[in-house]
């Protein structure tokens, strides 16, 4: 049985999903084949086939974009122990009609860092993720309850507790 679900474009509840989320992790590829595994926040999806992120500190991502434009992100949902996975090509605007478009939506959604690009994310697949904490069975609220509980239960220990 497949664990995921293969669909054909970024719905309204995917769209949802990431908004609330407001983190995705986006893997590029480095020069000399390595993974590169950084967050963003500013992860939001534009449309039914793309996804856009605002490059604020990202000179790494940005350098492997411009020499090989395949990414993977993933969102995932620390309490309910599930998300997605979305495969893709990136193009990186700077300037010009395209950023400002990028750059409008990306304000639309909250964004208020000094954004110095935008990716442009064309996802060519979207795959489902789900916990292995739902094997025995147990239901979303669940899980939930009990990651909501165990994140709750941990130490303050900003500065000033
Ligand atoms: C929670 C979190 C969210 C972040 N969101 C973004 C973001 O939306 N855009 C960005 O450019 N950098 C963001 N950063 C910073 C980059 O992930 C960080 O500078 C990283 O080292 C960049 O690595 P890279 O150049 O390999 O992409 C975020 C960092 C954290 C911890």
């Amino acid at each position: 049985m497949l664990s995921y679900l293969i669909m054909p474009k970024l719905t309204e509840e995917i769209k949802a999903f990431a908004a609330k989320q407001r983190l995705g992790f986006l893997a590029t590829v480095c020069p000399d084949g390595s993974p590169n595994l950084s967050p963003k926040g500013l992860t939001f999806v534009y449309d039914a086939t793309r996804i856009v992120i605002g490059d604020v500190r990202s000179p790494g991502t940005i350098a492997n974009l411009r020499a090989n434009p395949v990414a993977e992100l993933n969102i995932v949902d620390r309490n309910t122990r599930k998300g997605f996975r979305f495969k893709g090509t990136c193009q990186i605007h700077t300037s010009g009609a395209d950023f400002d478009r990028f750059l409008t939506f990306l304000r639309a959604q909250g964004a208020s860092s000094d954004i110095a690009s935008v990716i442009e994310m064309t996802v060519t697949r979207v795959r489902q993720v789900i916990s292995p904490a739902y094997d025995n069975g147990a239901s979303e609220a669940d899980i939930e309850r009990r990651f909501r509980q165990h994140y709750a239960d941990e130490p303050d220990t900003s500065p000033g507790k």
